[in-house]
């Protein structure tokens, strides 16, 4: 009776009803919230006829962990490196905690600590890149060793973890980067040794070793290493309306600064933006000019940008990518590991914990990026909630709305994975396939809301049919002030949707219901969040290329990172858990997540203000004037 298709539209409508909606997830509303009230019974008798089979019945929430009823379905728990640990079973004399915890804090220090470390040092060309990457390498070995002594010594508790295989994959996939960056290297050593050029301790160090400055390569020309030495494209200039990326053109933007000549000029600048855009006084632009400090540079080359060979410029991006994910693989193997010493996602269990492990996970970094952009870590791509440098680039709105759409392609047909063939669509699985269609779909739709073409297709329909008396030329036809920004809902409506779904999942018990909402209601937190950042900003579209920082938006990452975190703890698994030991309460376990989130959050500030220092130190000093 509903199609998936239904869903594109019900998500919608259940989103402008969302505060008339109840989001208790009692039996009468067990998974009801997409429904409207008179459609609730009828959905609920239809649940009832589609879970006869199961186990759990509709219309029963259990209040206190019948260990009974799942010893009918479910095999009893093996023991795990956790209970050997902490419960002493099963029974041992020499217990080796001490090594497991030495094994993830060292892996720790490599993968979050050490490794982007690393990454902002390379950012910069930085001398101490290479201890960086030393001090990676060294924790892994070390880390390695520890895990290694603890298996020795322990019993095996987990048949056929993947965890250590994981882990050997990522660190070959780091070796390899490192292989990369050596063999460049060597590359430029013997370029030096053709070049034939004067030894000098201190040019062969920063130009050899550094890879800072490459001018005495004789096989490319001026205009490539200009490009090369850009290597982040970070560096982001005005053109004189302020209003896109454009080529140093004049011999006054010569790398040539000290702070006075830099103030007058851009404050001068900034003047002639202002009497430009007199719209507003309060977002004034300012010259974050060439960030070199490098004094060989010379920006009035042609524009880098399009000097850069596509090879090279698709290499570095590739490898920024892969360099960049590993800290997320890091996060993963964090995740693996947990599973693996306590013991969880075996058996029957498995689909169920992927699903929570890998789709919280997925909202827990989405959290954690957003806000690294609110810190202003993707301002250059005009992400940070700024004015976009370069428009060439695609706005963070498309790259959400793309990730949804594959999402959504994805997951549509993973929920029958499980499935015997034939069998009838469970309601559970008709909801999931639900809520994967509306990704897919509304995914697209937020694509097509990104697309600048589409958008210049509509104006000119609009003014075509403009009648002959209206001046084509006039104020009345210009481009209205939020076309500057890009205010796409859908992304966040996806989530809001989910998570409204979600707080009003089904469970059969009490605790695992509260658990689901405390996440579902975060997730509808993210959404709402967005939409006044988007309200804001649309009011007042951002001029600078600073990054604006929209409170509401700290506030959104933070709901979306904890949401996902609360969605991972609320594995099957972790909740029977929490049950067994008496540990069910669901306040214990929002604190538990806002800590591990602030923790992160601590971090990325960490992270993105080590990247920010070494930037400033690396570059002409730079005053801001304030807009009051
Ligand atoms: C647990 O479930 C079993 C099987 O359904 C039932 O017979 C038993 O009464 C339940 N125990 C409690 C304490 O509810």
């Amino acid at each position: 009776m509903r199609t998936p298709r239904r869903s594109l539209f019900l998500p919608t409508l259940a989103f402008v009803l969302l505060s008339s909606l109840p989001l208790r997830a009692d039996a009468s509303t067990s998974d009801a919230v997409l429904l409207s009230r008179a459609e609730a019974h009828e959905h609920n008798v239809h649940e009832h006829k589609m879970n006869m089979h199961e186990h759990v019945h509709s219309g029963t929430v259990l209040e206190h962990w019948n260990e009974t009823l799942q010893l009918e379905t479910h095999a009893p728990t093996p023991p795990s490196y956790f209970t050997l640990d902490f419960d002493n079973v099963p029974e041992t004399e020499h217990k080796y905690t001490g090594l497991m915890f030495l094994h993830g804090l060292l892996m720790g220090l490599a993968f979050f600590v050490s490794l982007p470390a690393g990454i902002a040092l390379r950012s910069v060309k930085h001398a101490w890149h290479g201890i960086a990457v030393a001090s990676f390498y060294g924790f892994i070995a070390m880390g390695c060793a520890s895990s290694a002594l603890y298996t020795k010594l322990s019993p095996h508790l987990y048949e056929g973890q993947a965890h250590s295989r994981q882990g050997y994959l990522t660190i070959l996939v780091a070796a390899s980067l490192t292989i990369v960056d050596l063999l460049s290297i060597i590359r430029r050593i013997f370029a030096f040794v053709r070049s034939r050029q004067k030894f000098q301790l201190r040019t062969f160090w920063n130009s050899t070793i550094l890879g800072r400055d490459e001018t005495w390569l004789k096989d490319l020309t001026p205009e490539e290493y200009v490009g090369l030495v850009s290597e982040e494209p970070e560096e982001i200039e005005l053109d004189d309306s302020g209003k896109g990326l454009a080529s140093p053109t004049s011999s006054e933007r010569r790398v040539h600064y000290d702070e006075r000549t830099i103030h007058g000029s851009t404050a001068q600048w900034a003047n002639d933006v202002n009497r430009a855009h007199s719209v507003t006084s309060e977002r004034t632009l300012l010259g974050s000019r060439s960030m070199h400090s490098d004094d060989t540079l010379d920006v009035t080359k042609p524009s880098y940008r399009t000097a850069v060979g596509w090879k090279q410029r698709i290499g570095n991006a590739v490898f920024a990518t892969v360099e960049r994910s590993l800290v997320i693989a890091g996060f993963a193997l964090v995740i693996s590991g947990i599973v693996v010493y306590t013991g969880g996602c075996r058996e029957n269990y498995i689909t169920g914990c992927l699903a929570h492990l890998i789709k919280g996970g997925i909202f827990w970094c989405y959290g954690l990026l957003t806000f690294a952009r609110y810190l202003g870590a993707y301002s250059d791509l005009g992400w940070s909630w700024n004015a976009p440098g370069d428009r060439s680039t695609p706005t963070a709105e498309f790259v959400e709305a793309l990730v949804i759409t594959l999402y959504g392609c994805t997951n549509t047909w993973l929920e029958r994975l499980g499935a015997l063939p034939g069998s009838p669509y469970t309601t559970k699985q008709i909801q999931h396939i639900g809520i994967a269609v509306m990704f897919w779909f509304a995914g697209l739709i937020g694509m097509a809301l990104e697309s600048k073409r589409l958008r210049r297709w509509v104006s000119t329909m609009t003014v075509a049919s403009l009648p002959a008396s209206v001046d084509r030329n006039s104020e009345a036809v210009a481009e209205p002030p939020s076309y500057r920004g890009s205010f796409n809902p859908f992304p966040a409506l996806v989530i809001g949707v989910t998570g409204t779904a979600m707080a009003a999942h089904f469970q059969p018990y009490r605790f695992q219901v509260e658990i689901h909402m405390l996440w579902g209601n975060l997730l509808a937190g993210f959404a709402v969040l967005r939409f006044l950042t988007y309200f804001f900003l649309w009011l007042n579209p951002p001029r600078s290329l600073l990054p604006s920082r929209p409170p509401t938006e700290a506030l959104a990452s933070f709901c979306l990172a904890a949401g996902g975190m609360a969605f991972m703890l609320s594995t099957e698994e972790v909740t029977i858990a929490a049950m067994r030991r008496g540990r069910d309460d669901s306040m214990m376990f929002a604190n538990v997540t806002v800590a591990i989130t602030c923790l992160a959050f601590c971090w990325l500030v960490g992270v993105v203000g080590f990247k920010a220092f070494l930037r400033t130190r690396s570059s002409p000093k730079v005053s801001f004037h304030d807009t009051a």
